[in-house]
């Protein structure tokens, strides 16, 4: 019986979602007779607070990384070099016949350079996404790991696209379908049945119990911000946070789940005390997974700069202001049948779009192989494209 060596890695928080159900697969392969594989889980350690990394491994029912670099937090240069240096040692021990990354983190780029210049296969789950934006670091690490990958696992078509336009040759490009929603799929049910309230009076940040009651209605909107482009300028965070206090959270509750470097920016920009003294605000901290995608399901519209949160109200039909210039996940948009507008950070563009998206319904769509069976699809490509290589 052959064995096929695999490590895969993940070292942020929306990497653990995408690597639950690859992991899945890989044991669901193994019970079968033939090609056993052999996977060891690498965490670079980049994010470490428990909300932000245990309490996914544990809601996602993903095993404890057999190791974990301890790289924490840096300037890129940092977090990038210090993973090579780690995870170099990890690949001479091991010696993997693959190594398997997933989306755009740093971790995601400094894997994937140490693979090849160890000359061990590449695999990338997530490819051919293009923001066409060099401003945004994982924008950089997109462009870094398919230029370096042997197989790139597409979520949909356009990615496809992508790559053949910078040269990628077919037989390297393997259109799967999101593995996002494999996780979405899988969870939905247990999501469903939390309650809103429960979660939101859980998870306040400190001093606003007394917000408790503004959440009466159905009605509210759900944020979440953490891109350097919304949160490192003063100008702009400053313009954002008051739109939102000030103007939108006047129409119905609106429930911000607040990232580590998003609270750090609101308290360095002198923010803070807007946030959490407007009454129809609550500052929630990171919330796990089930938590905001139950807040997402009942959501009356998500405000937001993150990728995934995008695709789920893709699929969860929520209207979602996306506050960006540009995306990297075009496929989400309402021109390509998503949920989703972009509206970048100006004030007038965002409260425009956010009383226009207010008059239409929920609209789930799901793109094509967004079926929940993208991670048995990737384990059977790279076995087959192991016994071919
Ligand atoms: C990273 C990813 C981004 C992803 C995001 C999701 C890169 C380039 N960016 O950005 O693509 O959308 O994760 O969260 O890899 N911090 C903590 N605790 C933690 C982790 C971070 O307090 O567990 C704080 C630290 O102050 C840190 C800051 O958050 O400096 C930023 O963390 P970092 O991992 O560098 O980048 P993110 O902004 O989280």
């Amino acid at each position: 019986m052959t064995t096929l060596k695999i490590v895969s890695v993940v070292g942020a928080r929306p990497n653990f979602m995408k690597i639950a159900p690859f992991i899945r697969a890989v044991e669901d392969w193994n019970k079968n007779d033939g090609v056993r594989i052999d996977h060891r889980l690498v965490h670079t350690g980049q994010h470490y607070d428990d909300n932000m990394s245990r309490a996914f491994f544990e809601a996602l029912v993903i095993p404890e990384a057999d190791i974990n670099l301890g790289i924490g937090s840096g300037t890129h240069a940092e977090q990038v070099g210090q993973t090579m240096i780690a995870f170099e040692k990890v690949v001479r021990q091991f010696q993997p016949d693959w190594i398997v990354v997933v989306g755009d983190v740093n971790a995601t780029c400094a894997c994937s350079i140490t693979a090849k210049k160890e000359r061990v296969r590449l695999a990338h789950i997530e490819a051919g996404l293009r923001s066409g934006d060099m401003d945004m670091p994982e924008e950089i690490n997109r462009l870094v790991t398919d230029r370096l990958s042997d197989l790139l696992f597409t979520p949909d078509r356009l990615s496809n696209d992508n790559l053949r336009r910078e040269g990628v040759s077919e037989e390297r490009i393997k259109f799967v379908g999101n593995i996002m929603i494999d996780t979405l799929e899988v969870q939905r049910e247990k999501a469903k049945i939390l309650s809103v309230a429960e979660i939101v009076s859980g998870n306040l940040k400190e001093g606003q119990d007394s917000k408790m009651n503004v959440l009466r209605g159905e009605k509210y909107s759900l944020l979440t911000l953490h891109r350097p482009s919304n949160v490192d300028d003063p100008q702009t965070f400053g313009e954002i946070v008051d739109l939102l206090t000030n103007e939108l959270a006047r129409d119905m509750p609106l429930l911000w789940t607040i990232h580590p470097r998003t609270e750090k920016q609101l308290k360095t920009f002198g923010l803070w005390i807007k946030v959490v003294s407007v009454d129809n605000v609550l500052a929630l901290n990171p919330l796990g997974y089930h938590e905001l995608l139950r807040l997402n399901m009942g959501a009356t519209v998500v405000l937001t700069d993150s990728g995934g949160l995008q695709e789920e109200c893709c699929v969860l039909g929520t209207p979602c202001l996306t506050l960006r210039r540009n995306t990297e996940r075009p496929v989400t948009l309402q021109e390509h049948g998503g949920a989703s507008i972009l509206v970048g950070n100006d004030r007038d563009q965002i409260r425009r779009a956010y009383y226009k998206i207010l008059q239409g319904g929920r609209t789930p769509s799901r793109p094509e192989l967004w079926d929940g069976r993208t991670a048995p699809r990737i384990v059977e490509a790279l076995v087959q494209k192991s016994s071919l290589g």
